[in-house]
C-alpha cells in the first residue's frame, strides 16, 4: 500500500510539511510584545531591524549567522576545549575536519567570515583589477572595493528573475566571463569567485555542471578560482535534489567535489558549521605562505584565528555535521513550505526556494512605495510592527551611493526572513505566514522610509531611518481594529 495514499499529513512532494529531525531539548523564553510596545521600539531603532533589541523580538529571523542551534555533540565538545594560544590540540582537530569535509590541507583561522575576506582581498587584489563573481555579498564588496578591485556580476539572466523554475539561478554566465577576460585580459583578474547559495539573490545555489565550466575558462587562462562556502552545505543539498547526476551521490562527495575546483575555499563558520568564526583553506602551499602573515596581523595566532578554542572545538563537529542531510535540509525544507505557502497566497516572493530564508519581493509587494523610499526596509519595519517577527531589509539600503550622491538602486528589494537551522518550530511558521498574509491585505497602508542617519560605509548596519508619513500609526490602528487585545 502507498503510504503517501494512506496518510493524512503529506510529508513529501509539492505540499510537504517539513518534519524536524532532532527533538527539542534546550529552550530560550521567547517575548511577544503588544503592538504600540513595537511600533515604539522600532521607532526607537531608526525603523532599522538591526537596531532592535531581542528582548523586543518575537521570531528574530534576522539572519543565520551565528544563530543555527547547536547540536549536544556541539555543545558537550565545547568542554573539551584545550586552552592555549599557540598549538592547541583543537585546533588540530578542526584542520582534521577541515581537511576531511572540504579536502584541502592548508587552513588559516580567522574570527569570522568578512576577516577571509579582508585577507584574500588584500593579498590577492591591487588597484583597477576586476572581479569576476555570480553576484556579490555586501562585505565582500566592501573588502575588494576598499583594495581598488571592481566586482562584476556575471550571473545568467534567469539570476535575477524573481520569479523562476530555474534550479541552478546562482549560475555563472559562461559566456559573459569569457567576454569579460577577453576584454580586459587574464592579467586584470586575480580570481573569480563562486559564492555557494548566492545570499543576495534569494539563496540560489549554482550546479556541479556550471563550476565544470568555470573551471575549464579558469584554467584556459591560468585564473584562480575562490570559492566562498558560508552556505556549501545547502548548496550541496540543491545538487543532490536538483542535479540529475548526483542524485545518489553522498553530500559528503558532493562537499568534496565541490571544493576541488577552487583554489581558495573560505568560509563564515557562523553559518557552515554553526558555530563562529571562520577560516580559509586551500592545497597549495604558495597561496597559504602568501596569506598567512597576515592572521597574527589581524586575527590572532595561527592555531587561534581571533576564535575562542571553544569555538573551535565545536566548528570541528559542526563542519563533519554538515554532511548529514537531515542538518543541511531542515532550513530549506521550512523555507520551501513557506515559500509554497505564502504563493499560494498569491505573496510575491523568489522562486525556487532557496537558502538562508524565504525572501519576499517588496518591489511588488509594495508597488506603490517607489524605490528611492528603500520598500524593503518598509516592509521590514512594518511586519516588525504587526509581527514581532524580524527580517532583514536586502535592497537598496543595502546598497551605496554613487559619486554624485545617489542611491544606487538595488536590483531586487528583498526583505529576507530568515531561517536558521533547528530554531523556529511549525508553528512558529505558520504565525509568520499568517501575519505576512494580513500585512499583504493591508500593504496599502505601508509607505516610504528616508534616512535620518547614514554612515559611509554599510549603511545599513547601524543608519537611522525614519517613515516618510504617519503610516506606522495608521498600520497599528488597522492591527488594533482587526486583532483586538490579542498580540
Ligand atoms: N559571505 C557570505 C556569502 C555571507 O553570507 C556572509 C555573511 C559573509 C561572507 C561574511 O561572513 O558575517 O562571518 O563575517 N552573511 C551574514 C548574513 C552576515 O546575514 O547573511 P561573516
Amino acid at each position: 500500500m502507498n503510504h503517501q495514499e494512506t496518510s493524512s499529513i503529506n510529508f513529501f512532494g509539492e505540499d510537504a510539511i517539513p518534519v524536524e529531525l532532532h527533538k527539542v531539548r534546550i529552550v530560550q523564553k521567547l517575548h511577544l510584545r503588544p503592538v504600540e510596545e513595537r511600533l515604539d521600539a522600532i521607532g526607537k531603532g531608526g525603523y532599522n531591524t538591526f537596531l532592535l533589541n531581542t528582548k523586543d523580538v518575537f521570531l528574530d529571523m534576522l539572519t543565520d549567522s551565528g544563530t543555527n542551534a547547536m547540536s549536544d555533540n556541539q555543545v558537550s565538545s565545547m568542554l573539551k576545549a584545550d586552552d592555549a594560544y599557540a598549538g592547541s590540540q583543537s585546533f588540530y582537530k578542526m584542520e582534521q575536519a577541515l581537511k576531511e569535509v572540504f579536502g584541502k590541507e592548508y587552513i588559516l583561522p580567522v574570527h569570522q567570515g568578512r576577516a577571509a575576506e579582508n585577507v584574500v582581498s588584500q593579498i590577492f587584489i591591487k588597484k583597477g583589477d576586476i572581479i569576476p563573481m555570480n553576484y556579490h555579498f555586501t562585505t565582500t564588496k566592501a573588502h575588494m572595493e576598499l583594495n581598488g578591485g571592481k566586482i562584476v556580476e556575471i550571473l545568467t539572466a534567469e539570476g535575477l528573475r524573481i520569479k523562476s523554475k530555474h534550479p541552478f539561478k546562482g549560475n555563472i554566465d559562461i559566456d559573459q566571463l569569457k567576454t569579460l577576460i577577453s576584454n580586459h585580459g587574464a592579467s586584470k583578474i586575480p580570481f573569480i569567485r563562486l559564492e555557494a547559495s548566492t545570499n543576495l539573490i534569494g539563496g540560489q545555489p549554482f550546479s556541479i555542471q556550471n563550476m565544470r565550466e568555470v573551471k575549464q575558462v579558469a584554467d584556459e587562462h591560468g585564473i584562480m578560482i575562490v570559492l566562498d562556502a558560508s552556505l556549501i552545505g545547502e548548496n550541496a543539498w540543491f545538487i543532490k535534489q536538483r542535479e540529475a547526476e548526483f542524485k545518489n551521490t553522498p553530500i559528503k562527495e558532493i562537499l568534496r567535489l565541490m571544493c576541488s575546483f577552487a583554489d581558495i575555499v573560505y568560509f563564515s563558520s557562523r553559518k557552515v558549521s554553526s558555530t563562529r568564526g571562520g577560516g580559509i583553506c586551500t592545497n597549495s602551499k604558495e597561496l597559504f605562505l602568501k596569506m598567512r602573515d597576515l592572521i597574527p596581523l589581524y586575527e590572532g595566532f595561527l592555531t587561534y584565528g581571533g576564535m575562542s578554542v571553544r569555538e573551535i572545538e565545536a566548528m570541528a563537529v559542526g563542519l563533519m555535521e554538515t554532511t548529514d542531510e537531515t542538518v543541511i535540509s531542515q532550513s530549506p525544507s521550512f523555507i520551501e513550505y513557506t515559500v509554497n505557502e505564502l504563493e499560494k497566497r498569491n505573496i510575491p516572493v523568489i522562486t525556487p526556494a532557496g537558502a538562508l530564508g524565504c525572501h519576499i519581493d517588496a518591489m511588488s509587494f509594495l508597488s506603490h512605495v517607489p524605490q528611492k523610499e528603500y520598500p524593503a526596509g518598509a516592509l521590514a519595519a512594518a511586519l516588525y510592527i504587526i509581527s514581532g517577527c524580524r527580517g532583514m531589509e536586502r535592497g537598496t539600503i543595502s546598497s551605496v551611493r554613487d559619486e554624485n550622491g545617489e542611491d544606487v538602486l538595488a536590483d531586487m528589494e528583498l526583505l529576507r526572513l530568515a531561517f536558521p537551522r533547528r530554531v523556529f518550530t511549525l508553528s512558529q511558521t505558520k504565525f509568520l505566514i499568517d501575519r505576512v498574509h494580513w500585512l499583504y491585505e493591508n500593504r496599502g497602508l505601508v509607505g516610504g522610509l528616508k534616512f535620518v542617519e547614514e554612515p559611509e560605509v554599510l549603511r545599513f548596519f547601524m543608519g537611522r531611518l525614519a517613515p516618510v508619513n504617519d503610516w506606522p500609526q495608521k498600520l497599528v490602528e488597522k492591527f488594533k481594529k482587526d486583532f483586538g487585545n490579542s498580540l
